[in-house]
C-alpha cells in the first residue's frame, strides 16, 4: 500500500518513530512493567493539560465517551448543542441512553453562542451541558471558555462535558480554564497516532455525579475507571498496551514541543491555510470561530474536489471532501497533528498547481 501524507481530520499522519514503538513486546495488564508504563503516561498527560483533575486513558475511540455521558453524567436532563456531525451524533448518544436531552441547533458553519445556551439554561431545570469545542464537520471552533465561566457561574452543578477530539494535543486546552467536567479526546488526531484510544480529564464532581446515576453498564461506567486507578494504576480492562507505548513516546515529544508550543504552530498552519483559502475560495466557518486543526472551505469555484484527491494521491497527499452534504461544495484540510508550517506551504503549492490557481 502507498504512503500517502494524510491531511485528512484524522487519523492523521504518525511518525515512523511513534509507529514503531508499538513493535515493543506485551506485558501483563495486572504486571508491575504496565503499571509503570500507565504512570508514566498518566504523569505525562496530567503535565500536558496541566490539570488537577482526573486523568484516564479508556480503549476505545472517543466516541466511548459520548456515551459515559448518557449513562453516568446525565441525571435528569441535558442540554447538547449541536452545531455539526459529530454534535448532533453527541446529542443523539446521550438521548437513545434514555436521558431526556434538549438539542440546541445550531446552523452548520455558525458557533454555538453562550447567549444561546444560557437562554435555554434558564428554561428548564438542566444538570448536564454537553458541547463539541471544534466541529471537525464544519470546522467551527466554539467559545467554550466563556461558555464554561458563564454556566459555572450560574449554575455550579452542572456538569460540562466537552467534546475536544479533534482539537486537544494541538489547540491549547486546559480543563480548568474551561470549567469543564469531562474533556475528552481520541489518539487519532492532534495526538498523531493511530486511533483505538481516548484520553479524557475529568473533575471530582464528575465522579460524584456518575456514583448518583444508575444503569452505567460495564464498559462505559466511569467509576471503574476511576478507582482501578485510585487502587492499583492500572484500568477495568485489557487495555490497548501497544498504543499506550506510542502515546507514552509521543506525550514526550510534546512536552518537549509544549503545550503553547503546538498550539502557535497549529495556528500558524491555520491562518496560512484560511489566508489561501481567502485568496481562492471562501472560508465555511463564521468569521472569529475558525478552527485552529482544520480549515474548511467553501468551494466557490465550482472545483472538482475527489479529482484534486485523485491527482493529489499522485504526488502523496491527501486531503478531506466536505463532511456529508458538504461533499464538493466544502473541502477540508486537516493541519493537525505533528505538520509544521513548511509542509502546509507545500501542501498549497501542489494544490495551485493541480488547480491552476
Ligand atoms: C469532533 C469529533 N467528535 C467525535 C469524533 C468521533 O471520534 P472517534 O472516531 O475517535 O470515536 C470525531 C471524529 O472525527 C470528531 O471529529
Amino acid at each position: 500500500m502507498s504512503h500517502k501524507k494524510l491531511w485528512i481530520p484524522g487519523p492523521t499522519e504518525v511518525r515512523e518513530e511513534a509507529l514503531q514503538q508499538q513493535t515493543k513486546w506485551m506485558v501483563g495488564h495486572r504486571s508491575g512493567e504496565y503499571t509503570e508504563l500507565y504512570e508514566s503516561v498518566i504523569g505525562k498527560l496530567v503535565k500536558y493539560f496541566q490539570t488537577e483533575q482526573n486523568v484516564c486513558t479508556q480503549t476505545a475511540s472517543g466516541t466511548i465517551w459520548m456515551d459515559i455521558t448518557g449513562r453516568c453524567m446525565v441525571k435528569k436532563k441535558a442540554l447538547a448543542a449541536a452545531c455539526g456531525a459529530f454534535s448532533k451524533r453527541m446529542y443523539q448518544t446521550v438521548a437513545d441512553c434514555g436521558k431526556d436531552t434538549t438539542l440546541l441547533d445550531v446552523e452548520w458553519g455558525k458557533a454555538v453562542k453562550t447567549d444561546a445556551v444560557m437562554e435555554e439554561l434558564a428554561k428548564e431545570d438542566y444538570d448536564t451541558l454537553i458541547v463539541v469545542h471544534n466541529e471537525t464537520s464544519t470546522g467551527i471552533r466554539n467559545p467554550i471558555a466563556e461558555m464554561g465561566k458563564a454556566v459555572k457561574a450560574e449554575y455550579p452543578d452542572m456538569i460540562f462535558v466537552v467534546d475536544a477530539v479533534s482539537s486537544a494535543g494541538g489547540d491549547y486546552l486546559v480543563p480548568e480554564e474551561l470549567n469543564s467536567d469531562i474533556l475528552f479526546t481520541s489518539t487519532q488526531k492532534c495526538f498523531a497516532l493511530p486511533p483505538g484510544l481516548s484520553m479524557a480529564c475529568y473533575s471530582d464532581e464528575a465522579v460524584a455525579r456518575a456514583e448518583e446515576v444508575p444503569g452505567k453498564g460495564f464498559y462505559t461506567n466511569l467509576l471503574p475507571i476511576h478507582n482501578n486507578w485510585l487502587k492499583r494504576h492500572q484500568n477495568p480492562t485489557t487495555p490497548a498496551i501497544s498504543l499506550l507505548y506510542a502515546l507514552d513516546h509521543q506525550l514526550s515529544r510534546m512536552l518537549e514541543e509544549t503545550p503553547r508550543g503546538r498550539y502557535e504552530r497549529h495556528l500558524a498552519m491555520a491562518e496560512c491555510t484560511r489566508e489561501w483559502a481567502n485568496n481562492h475560495f471562501e472560508m465555511f466557518p463564521e468569521k472569529g470561530y475558525e478552527s485552529v486543526t482544520v480549515s474548511t472551505i467553501r468551494n466557490t469555484l465550482g472545483k472538482d474536489v475527489a479529482g484534486l484527491n485523485k491527482a493529489l494521491a499522485e504526488r502523496g497527499h491527501q486531503i478531506a471532501n466536505g463532511y456529508g452534504a458538504l461533499k464538493e461544495k466544502t473541502f477540508r484540510i486537516g493541519h493537525m497533528g505533528d505538520w509544521t508550517l513548511e509542509d502546509v506551504k507545500s501542501l498549497l503549492a501542489n494544490i495551485d498547481e493541480i488547480w491552476g490557481l
